[in-house]
C-alpha cells in the first residue's frame, strides 16, 4: 500500500488496524520503530506519510470514505474446529467484510489481497450482499469484489513491489478490474498485469507458493543424499539449474523453509484437495511439508550425533533466528525447532540475530531467557555480541544467512572455542578457502568433508 502511495500522489492511501500500538508505531517519528523491518520501507514511509499515506485506527471513517478497500488481514491455519491444522481461518476476512458492509457508502470495490482459499471472494460477496443492480441509486451500498493476491517476499518486499514479475487481477467486473489495473500500470508495464477469473487468481497464489516450497524441499532432500554419497550439492544445483527448463532460483539448500506463508498455504491446498476428494493430489503436496519437518529434525539429530550422542552442558552459539535474512520475522523459522531440540537435549544456547529481539525469541521458544528446562537442564540466553560469546564454546550453528555473518573473522572466533569444536553451516555461507584454514570440525549442508 505504501508503494501505491509512492507512485500515485493523487490517491490517498489509508491503512487501518484496530491495534493502537501498531498504528502508533507506524506513525512514530523515529522510523526505526516501524513495526516491521524491511529494506527500503523507511524511505517510502518518510516520503509519503502525512501527504497521501495515513495510518489510523479510525476504521469506520476510513471505510466510509474509501472507493477501493484492500482486505489484507492474516489468514492463519485454523487451530480449532472443522479443518483444524489445515484450513485457513477466515475469521479476520469475514469480520473485515462485515465492517465494510456496515460502514461503506455508495459503490465500493473490495480487493481480496490476503491469501485465501479458492472461492473466498464468494463468501465476501455474500457478506456484502450482492446489490449490483442498485449501483446508481443514491445512498445504496453496492460492491465489486475482485482478487489481487500479493507475491512479494519478505526482505525484498519493496523491490518486489517496484518491479514484480507479474501482478494478478481476478474478477468479472471489468470496470473494477480496469480501475485497479490503471493504478498498477502507473509503474508496472501492462504486459505484466495478468487478468484472470477470480478463482484462478485465488488459486494461483496458493500454487505459486506450493511450487516454490516444493523446490526447497526437493533440494533439501537431495542435500541429504549428497552428504551420504560425496556429491556436492552446489555442483548439483549448478548442473541442474543451468538447464533453462529447471532454472537456478530457489534451489539453495538450508535448514528448511520458514515464514508465515509456505506451510500455511500448502496445508490449505491439501485441505482444499481433500475437500474435493482428491486424496492423491493432497498427499503429493503434503510430502513437501513432511520433507521440511524432516530436514529440521535431521539437522538437530546430526548435531547431537557429532557430539557422540549428547549435547548436555555443551555451549552452543546460534547464528540467526529469523526465518531468512533481511527480516525480523520469526514465524515458522527452522531455528525454533532446531534450538528447541538442542535445549531439550541439555545444551546451553547463546542465540544471536541482528534484527530479532530477545522478547521475540522468548515468545517463539516459550522458554524464558536463562530458564532451565526442567528435565534436561538446557537453557538459552541472548547473545548481542558474537565475539563476547565465543570463548570456550563447543559449537557454532549458522541457521540464517545474514550478510553480517559473512564478515565474521572465523579464524579469530574459532581459535577461542573449546576443543573439539564444531561449526555447523546450514546455509553454506563460509567460503571454502576460509574453512580450509580453520583448525576445526566443519559440517556443511549437502557436502561431505
Ligand atoms: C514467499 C514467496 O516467495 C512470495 O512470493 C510470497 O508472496 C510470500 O511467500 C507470501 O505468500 O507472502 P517469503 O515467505 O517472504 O515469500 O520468503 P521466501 O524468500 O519465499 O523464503 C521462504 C523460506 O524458504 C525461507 O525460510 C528461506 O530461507 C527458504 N528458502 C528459500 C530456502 O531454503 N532456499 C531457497 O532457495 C529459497
Amino acid at each position: 500500500m505504501a508503494v501505491i502511495s509512492d507512485h500515485c500522489p493523487d490517491i490517498d492511501v489509508t491503512l487501518v488496524d484496530k491495534d493502537k500500538i501498531k498504528i502508533e508505531a507506524w506513525n512514530s517519528e523515529d522510523l526505526s520503530k516501524l513495526p516491521i523491518f524491511e529494506p527500503g520501507l523507511k524511505g517510502v514511509v518518510r516520503r509519503n506519510r502525512g501527504k497521501n499515506l495515513f495510518f489510523s485506527c479510525e476504521i469506520e471513517e476510513a471505510i466510509k470514505e474509501a472507493d477501493m478497500i484492500f482486505i489484507s488481514v492474516n489468514t492463519p491455519t485454523k487451530i480449532k474446529g472443522l479443518g483444524a491444522g489445515y484450513a485457513s481461518d477466515l475469521k479476520w476476512v469475514e469480520s473485515s467484510a462485515r465492517l465494510v458492509a456496515e460502514y461503506s457508502e455508495g459503490h465500493t470495490i473490495v480487493v481480496e489481497k490476503s491469501t485465501v482459499p479458492v472461492r473466498t471472494a464468494e463468501l465476501i460477496q455474500e457478506i456484502l450482499g450482492n446489490t449490483k443492480k442498485e449501483i446508481h441509486t443514491k445512498n445504496k451500498k453496492t460492491y465489486s469484489v475482485i482478487s489481487s493476491p500479493e507475491f512479494l517476499a519478505e526482505g525484498t518486499a519493496i523491490k518486489d513491489l517496484e518491479n514484480p514479475d507479474r501482478v494478478l487481477i481476478g474478477g468479472s467486473d471489468k470496470i473494477a478490474v480496469n480501475l485497479l489495473k490503471e493504478i498498477y500500470s502507473r509503474w508496472i508495464s501492462t504486459d505484466k498485469i495478468l487478468l484472470t477469473n477470480v478463482w484462478s487468481s485465488e488459486l494461483s497464489k496458493l500454487i505459486a507458493n506450493a511450487f516454490l516450497a516444493q523446490r526447497v524441499s526437493s533440494i533439501n532432500s537431495i542435500s541429504a543424499l549428497c552428504e551420504s554419497t560425496g556429491a556436492d550439492i552446489h555442483e548439483v544445483v549448478k548442473a541442474i539449474g543451468s538447464d533453462k527448463r529447471i532454472g537456478e532460483k530457489f534451489l539453495s539448500p538450508g535448514p528448511g523453509f520458514g515464514g508465515s506463508c509456505f506451510k500455511k498455504d500448502i496445508l490449505n491446498l491439501v485441505y482444499l484437495c481433500r475437500h474435493y476428494k482428491l486424496e492423491e493430489t493432497a498427499s503429493y503436496w503434503e510430502q513437501v511439508l513432511f520433507i521440511n519437518d524432516w530436514q529440521k529434525q535431521r539437522i538437530s539429530s546430526l548435531i547431537i550425533e557429532k557430539f557422540f550422542g549428547t549435547v548436555s552442558n555443551k555451549k552452543i552459539l546460534i547464528l540467526g533466528f529469523a526465518f531468512k535474512c533481511n527480516t525480523n520475522d520469526t514465524r515458522e523459522s527452522p531455528s525454533i525447532r532446531i534450538t528447541k531440540d538442542l535445549i531439550e537435549n541439555g545444551a546451553k544456547l547463546f542465540i544471536n540475530d541482528p534484527k530479532v529481539k530477545k522478547k521475540q525469541i522468548e515468545k517463539e521458544l516459550n522458554i524464558k531467557e536463562f530458564e532451565l528446562d526442567e528435565l534436561s537442564l538446557g537453557s538459552w540466553s541472548f547473545a548481542s555480541n558474537i565475539e563476547n560469546y565465543s570463548e570456550d564454546i563447543d559449537a557454532i550453528i549458522i541457521l540464517t544467512e545474514w550478510p553480517e555473518y559473512l564478515a565474521i573473522n572465523w579464524e579469530k572466533i574459532s581459535s577461542k572455542m573449546r576443543r573439539p569444536a564444531w561449526i555447523f553451516d546450514t546455509r553454506n555461507i563460509i567460503a571454502e578457502k576460509i574453512v580450509n584454514k580453520l583448525d576445526i570440525n566443519y559440517w556443511q549442508i549437502g557436502k561431505t568433508r
